[in-house]
């Protein structure tokens, strides 16, 4: 079997998705637990981008124990300089180095010539090879570039110190076949190309990044690149998991294998979609909520006689429960500090405790605190990080079938200051968002609502994702409560204080170039 190393980039092409703006602690989570699945490479961010970023790769690769933790790098020395800064404290810190290389990227985005693009990718790579031990060189545009330009600077990065040789589909525009005879291109045309390791990093705007990064494997590609659930820019990245379990399955006709701890596979994916607010089509490959469930009678029929007659991946292979452990008002704070543990999360006594005080609060009103229950709760605890900015302290909404609603919100700002407000609007839930827009003096579009029940039952949380434009920024929100009216006001507050912090941010990175 030959081994794929998995490069994840999540949380640098991943985090590029429209209205997706993660904090440093909801991507430390999310890169404990691409440790815990176990992938090769976590790409943590492009740390010249801003301090934000800086920060976060830094933590990252200061946290990360197992595997490489990389960043992105346009091919200038002070990015190089700046990507040193934030990886040189992790366990094996490499750099991800990109230029373009197709015509029209060349002419137009760079405004450079051939020669000046091989140049500038020749230097950086010298540059970066005298502080990373691995460099990994990627040609912006692979797919749209005439094949022996890309031979050429390809020999002539690996001259220079590349170690991995990426080559990106964009834009998404590639064909297997074709991704295919591109890795043939390049094996039988440049030098020591056997001593380096071939990457694939494809993106989905025809719905073939999967295809593709599985046909650069079978072309000698021995490094995928994509996301978790295929999140990314426009039509995402390839989704990791879809590449790693297609490898497991089907491994009499691949003949490769990830390191991969498939078992962790749903849990990422829940993580990620949470955190990022993208919701999961249900028929979405491996992760989806359907993607086990035999709906019509002759496959249950069958996958009851038979498993295998309908059923080619097992639940459990992907860490599918099928049976979620139910806690209850009489659970004690170490079992749920025991179920916390199990699902994965690494939470400190303080947040122990302040969860045990909302989980009991919870349990008196609903029957049953199940896996999802806790989950949300965890998260509500973990990743509300805004508070400094706005926090809900009561919401009174009144509706009724031909009155006009009308809200009252009371809101505490970052200065322990009462804001009071009151709106009416056409429905109850424009009622609320058009007073917290009045409590937060600024305008906010509201560009998407969505609204699902954590579990079943009446007794159920809801969770609230909304998707929100502040002073041309966007991003999303989410908040839970067993009220869906106090669901969505937490999750507009989560959103607008989302857009604050990233002004905050922005703000001090500005101070930071004026100062130096
Ligand atoms: O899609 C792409 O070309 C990229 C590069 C920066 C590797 O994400
Ligand atoms: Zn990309």
């Amino acid at each position: 079997m030959r081994k794929i190393n998995i490069f994840d980039t999540t949380l640098r092409d991943g985090e590029q998705s429209a209205g997706v703006n993660l904090n440093l602690q909801e991507k430390l989570e999310i890169a404990r637990q691409l440790e815990r699945l176990k992938v090769d490479i976590i790409e943590a961010g492009f740390p010249a981008a801003s301090k934000g970023d800086f920060q976060s790769v830094k933590q990252i690769a200061e946290t990360i124990k197992h595997g490489s933790v990389t960043g992105l790098s346009r091919s200038v020395q002070s990015d190089i300089d700046t990507a040193w800064e934030a990886l040189k404290g992790g366990a094996e810190p490499r750099l991800h180095l990109f230029i373009a290389t197709s015509p029209i990227h060349m002419a137009h985005k760079l405004r450079m010539t051939p020669e000046q693009v091989i140049e500038a990718a020749v230097s950086s790579v010298k540059y970066a090879k005298r502080y990373f031990p691995i460099v990994q060189w990627s040609a912006e545009d692979a797919c749209r570039s005439e094949l022996p330009f890309l031979a050429e600077i390809v020999a002539k990065v690996i001259e220079a110190g590349a170690s991995v040789i990426n080559i990106p589909d964009t834009v998404g525009y590639i064909t297997p076949k074709e991704y295919g005879e591109i890795f043939d291109f390049l094996r039988k045309n440049v030098p020591n190309i056997e001593k380096i390791s071939l990457s694939a990093h494809c993106h989905d705007d025809l719905g073939m990044a999967v295809a593709n990064s599985l046909a650069a494997i079978e072309h000698g590609a021995t490094q995928i690149e994509g996301t978790i659930n295929g999140i990314g820019e426009r039509a995402g990245n390839a989704a990791l998991e879809e590449v790693a379990v297609a490898l497991y399955i089907r491994k009499d006709y691949y003949k490769a294998e990830t390191g991969l701890n498939l078992q962790e596979i749903k849990r990422t994916s829940n993580l990620v979609s949470k955190l990022t607010g993208m919701t999961l089509p249900a028929n979405k490959a491996i992760v989806g909520k359907n993607a086990f469930a035999h709906e019509s009678g002759i496959h249950q029929d069958g996958v009851l006689k038979e498993k295998t007659t309908y059923e080619i991946i097992s639940p459990e292979l992907v860490g599918v429960q099928s049976n979620s452990m139910v806690l209850g008002k009489h659970s004690g704070r170490h079992a749920l500090r025991n179920r916390v543990v199990e699902l994965g999360y690494t939470l400190s006594e303080a947040e122990i405790n302040k969860l045990f005080v909302r989980f009991k609060e919870l349990a008196d009103k609903k029957k049953d605190i199940t896996d999802d229950d806790l989950v949300a709760l965890i998260f509500e605890e973990k990743f509300d990080l805004f508070k400094e900015f706005y926090q809900l302290s009561s919401i009174q909404v009144q509706y009724g079938t031909n009155q006009i609603p009308t809200a009252v919100v009371v809101l505490m700002d970052g200065q322990g200051n009462e804001i009071q407000e009151a709106a009416t609007g056409a429905g109850s839930v424009e009622s609320l968002y058009n007073t917290l827009e009045r409590c937060f003096k600024t305008e906010v579009k509201l560009l998407d609502y969505r609204i699902e029940s954590v579990s079943g039952g009446r007794d159920a949380l809801a969770q609230v994702f909304v998707k929100v434009r502040v002073n041309e920024m966007e991003t999303s929100g989410r908040g839970t409560a067993q009220d869906v009216l106090e669901a969505s006001a937490k999750a507009y507050i989560n959103a607008v204080n989302r857009v604050f912090m990233i002004e905050k941010m922005r703000e001090e990175n500005q101070k930071v170039v004026i100062k130096n």
